[in-house]
């Protein structure tokens, strides 16, 4: 059973075979699905989905990309969204230096706002961070967030910065870059750090593995993730599955609150 750890289907590039993609995504052994918010349309457009798909789980941010357009009230927004149960975390929220779509400054301030939403709440976080290593580290640190942590998305630091978050109590989201040749480093990170800590992802729309490079992503594409994350640890592919299926509920289900819920049935 595969966990997938974050993929953005609310994105127009599934509009045409969504229904049937998700019909057939359990049937590839897809059991959970971790649908990512980017800004409020598309947090929204999460929680919609996970309440019709029991395999769907939502999160509900404003990814650094976007939030030059955010406001104070928006952050009322996100924590009247998280209410939802089937909101497991606060993201993908981050610095993104790169292509700086936002000013460096306004990145900062939400995503301190952000982090700091997560503490309020108590759920963990899904952090974007590009070009911004050192301002992301920091910003982490500086929230003190509580017990649930949560995955550095798509990692692309250092050695390190991993075994650092790691420390943290962090998890270290690996996709399908890690299967692209020209991955040296980000290989070394996989090679370096415990499988107890890693969580796979697609990113979906975006980030196919090779064979698929390229082209549309979807959760069907895990399997080659799995199947080179076991070349570079030395072990079966099922191990990999497993453990990384493991590490996906342990940090996104709260499983204290799942055990209330089931002490209340009883
Ligand atoms: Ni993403």
């Amino acid at each position: 059973m595969i966990f997938e750890s974050h993929a953005h289907y609310n994105s127009e590039e599934f509009n045409k075979d969504r229904e049937a993609l998700f019909k057939r995504l359990p049937e590839e052994g897809i059991q959970y699905i971790i649908n990512i918010g980017a800004d409020l349309r598309t947090s929204r457009l999460s929680i919609e989905m996970a309440k019709k798909y029991p395999f769907i789980y939502a999160t509900v941010g404003v990814h650094p990309h976007d939030v030059k357009d955010m406001k104070e009230e928006n952050l009322e927004h996100l924590l009247h969204m998280a209410a939802y149960d089937k909101v497991v975390a606060i993201g993908e929220i981050g610095l993104d230096y790169h292509y700086e779509h936002s000013p460096k400054s306004v990145q900062k301030l939400w995503f301190r706002e952000q982090l700091k939403l997560a503490k309020e709440l108590d759920l963990p976080v899904v952090i974007h961070s590009r070009e911004a290593s050192k301002d992301t580290y920091d910003l982490i640190m500086e929230a003190k967030l509580g017990d649930r942590k949560g995955v550095i998305h798509c990692y692309s630091g250092s050695v390190e910065m991993a075994k650092d978050y790691i420390e943290e109590g962090f998890y270290i989201g690996i996709g399908g870059v890690i299967t692209f040749k020209n991955a040296k480093k980000l290989k070394e990170v996989v090679k370096a750090i415990p499988l107890s800590k890693i969580l796979i992802e697609t990113d979906a729309p975006y980030l196919a593995p090779i064979p698929h490079r390229g082209k549309r992503n979807d959760s069907t594409y895990l399997k080659y993730i799995i199947d080179e994350i076991a070349i570079i640890k030395g072990v079966s592919p099922d191990e990999v599955e497993q453990a990384t299926y493991d590490n996906g509920k342990k940090m996104y289900f709260d499983v204290e609150k799942i055990n209330s819920w089931l002490g209340c049935q009883n």
